[in-house]
């Protein structure tokens, strides 16, 4: 269930002795065997093709827009996350990394589904608190297309149109500045049950922003990093948040990693214990 090493390293919560094996070495790690298999879009799954249910209608045109690929989580990927999110019952949720909503529309649909009242107090209510820079979206490996402005328009579009917008408030601007600037009011509001950490893959953009929201992150609550497996996806902050996060957060962490496919990104889940 672990995956790459960049050293041999105790786990979130034992010693060295434990270090889980590296995922090359795992007998079970799905990867795309060649190139030729690499998909060049995200298909929506015909078994969510729902007319009769307004925000799969609007997610799944989401995806047909080329802007969604490769960087939106997948629709498997999303199902993962809105399952999570209608399982764990978070309440406050943060979201850093929006991009053009896929993984906004995967958690708030989730809030929905539950029942929730949008942006309502606890117990009832439920709120997705969304950062993202909101700057340009230029071309890129496995993306001829771009978005030069206009991004938190677009998402607030996509959003009404899923009527989701109303669980979500959006916050442009620098992702670790907007949220420590935000943390008394979180804290006031009962802290934060679940993070989502989509946003700067660097080690010190990751960890800035985990370290933002990890004071007002309540125990028993969950940090969900996405693209984990550096060989897969090309980055490799949060691989070395998830291996260092002992070092820093003794004890308070019990870490595990979930594998995504079509591309196995990599999903790393912590849950605070402490
Ligand atoms: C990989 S995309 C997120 C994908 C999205 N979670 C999804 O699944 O649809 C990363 C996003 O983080 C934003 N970002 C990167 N660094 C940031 C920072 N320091 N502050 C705010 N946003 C940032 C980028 O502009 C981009 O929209």
């Amino acid at each position: 269930m672990f995956g790459l090493k960049t050293k041999p390293a105790a786990s979130a919560t034992g010693t060295a002795g434990d270090a889980p094996l590296p995922h090359h070495q795992l007998g079970h790690f799905p990867r795309l065997l060649s190139e030729a298999d690499h998909p060049t879009k995200w298909e929506f799954p015909g078994y969510l093709d729902n007319p009769n249910c307004q925000w799969l209608s609007a997610l799944k045109e989401l995806y047909a827009n080329p802007i969604t690929f490769p960087a939106s989580l997948s629709p498997e990927a999303g199902l993962m996350l809105h399952g999570l999110i209608r399982n764990l019952q978070p309440r406050m949720i943060i979201e850093v990394g929006s991009f053009c909503s896929v993984s906004s529309h995967w958690i708030a649909s989730a809030l929905l589904e539950n029942g929730y009242e949008p942006k309502g107090p606890r117990p009832t209510g439920a709120h997705l608190q969304c950062f993202d820079d909101f700057g340009p979206v230029h071309k890129g490996p496995w993306r001829d297309v771009e978005m030069l402005t206009g991004r938190k328009e677009f998402v607030t579009e996509r959003l009404t149109k899923a009527g989701l917008i109303d669980f979500v408030t959006l916050h442009p601007g620098d992702s670790s500045t907007r949220l420590t600037e935000m943390r008394d009011s979180l804290a006031r509001d009962g802290g934060v049950d679940f993070a989502f950490i989509d946003g700067d893959h660097t080690l010190p953009g990751v960890k800035a922003d985990f370290n933002a929201v990890e004071p007002v992150l309540n125990t028993g609550g969950f940090v969900l990093l996405h693209d984990t497996f550096p060989d897969q996806c090309s980055h490799d902050g949060p691989r070395q948040l998830l291996d260092t996060v002992h070092e820093f957060a003794q004890g308070r962490y019990e870490v595990i990693d979930l594998y995504l496919s079509p591309l196995n990104y990599g999903l790393g889940l912590m849950r605070r214990v402490r």
